[in-house]
């Protein structure tokens, strides 16, 4: 692959055949030290790392690298129906062509004002974005070793590869500001991996769809220096390519089943949903009793948003933040591909839902103003 004023190698390569008994002889189920087991489950795969430019390109290397991973569309003429190999095909390789070759290492930690490093380091995210994180590479990497179509094999380990780099980017943030985290949870390598799959892809949907909006009110907060912010904006259009990556090998699957087993993989996928509803919950009730946020997940995500801004922000507000950021993150994919449309289009029905609310203090602003005044 090539990026202007930059040279990389691919970041996968394909192979033709899975080789399952040297993939059981790699991975052990006591590994307790997730790096080790996550590189034994890249070599059993057969996964070369993408390599990566030793020192921090110029920044017209940075910004071509920029253009390269927010658009692509496929030369293939007609429609992407999905399903088809076309489809798949198109599909593992805009990931591959829009791999952005940053390199965690030589990420220079911008300077913080004595405020600044208080707002950065009580941000209650660190210890959840890492673990998060941690967790999302091992579980795409168990499902990879599953797929039997090498392109998708290699694109779900790229993907793998990548949670596997925010971590790093994470770690060496919370490295570089002081901040301690809470020991790693145990990983159980898992029995049914495209169960987890599902149940980790979809809830990096929520996650990111609520990031987007969340990053693009710090950006323009200003509580954060802009330095920090841009670091993490290829972050967070990384994990808007993963998700649209799923989305597609979900409608792939979908597409390529007969009608009786994809009654069953609907199935699964309703269940996934409701084991996220159910871990959030409890998540929430967790956080609650720990005196963090007010153990509902929205109230959550504000409680968020008012660390990331000194500026009063609505529900509502908030939630149309999200969805115009959700759609200009996206908007420079192939339009052909299938985006992710579960979230998006609850916080729609969220947003029809509360128009009364919405009125009445419209209404009520003016009154008050008038009250002030008099
Ligand atoms: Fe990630
Ligand atoms: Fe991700």
């Amino acid at each position: 692959m090539k990026v202007e004023g930059w040279e990389v190698n691919p970041p996968a390569h394909l192979r033709s055949r899975l080789d399952v008994p040297a993939l059981s002889a790699h991975i052990s189920i006591d590994m307790t030290d997730h790096n080790e087991l996550f590189s034994a489950q890249m070599a059993a795969i057969g996964f070369v790392p993408p390599e990566l430019p030793d020192e921090q390109p110029k920044p017209e290397a940075l910004a071509a690298a920029d253009r390269t991973t927010r658009y692509w569309t496929s030369p293939h003429i007609g429609r992407l129906r999905a399903g088809s190999p076309a489809h798949q095909h198109e599909v593992c390789r805009m990931f591959r062509e829009t791999f952005n070759p940053y390199r965690p290492a030589v990420i220079a930690w911008p300077k913080l004002t004595a405020d600044m490093r208080q707002r950065v380091t009580s941000l209650p995210i660190w210890d959840i974005a890492v673990h998060t994180e941690g967790r999302a590479r091992l579980r795409f990497a168990s499902y990879a070793a599953t797929i039997q179509a090498p392109e998708a094999r290699d694109a779900v380990m790229l993907n793998a590869w990548e949670e596997h780099r925010h971590k790093e980017v994470l770690g060496n943030m919370v490295k570089a500001y002081g901040i301690t985290l809470g020991p790693e949870p145990a990983y159980r390598v898992p029995r049914d991996p495209e169960w987890m799959y599902l149940v980790t892809g979809y809830c990096e949907c929520i996650d990111s769809f609520f990031a987007f909006g969340l990053f693009e009110l710090a950006r323009r907060s200003g509580f954060f220096p802009v330095e920090l912010v841009e670091t993490f904006e290829p972050v967070m259009q990384e994990e808007c390519r993963h998700i649209l990556l799923f989305a597609n090998l979900v409608a792939g699957q979908r597409g390529s089943l007969p009608w009786w087993r994809r009654i069953a993989f609907e199935l699964r996928i309703v269940a996934a949903w409701f084991y996220i509803a159910w871990e959030r919950l409890v998540l929430a009730r967790s956080m609650k009793s720990s005196g963090m946020g007010t153990g509902q997940d929205s109230n959550f995500t504000m409680t968020s948003a008012q660390a990331v801004t000194p500026v009063e922000i609505g529900v509502r507000d908030l939630m149309m933040l999200c969805l115009q950021e959700n759609d200009r993150r996206f908007a420079g994919y192939d339009a052909r591909f299938v985006r992710p449309t579960m979230v998006p289009a609850l916080a729609r029905v969220a947003l029809f839902l509360t128009r009364p609310w919405a009125r009445r203090s419209v209404e009520k602003a003016p009154d008050e103003h008038s009250a002030a005044g008099g």
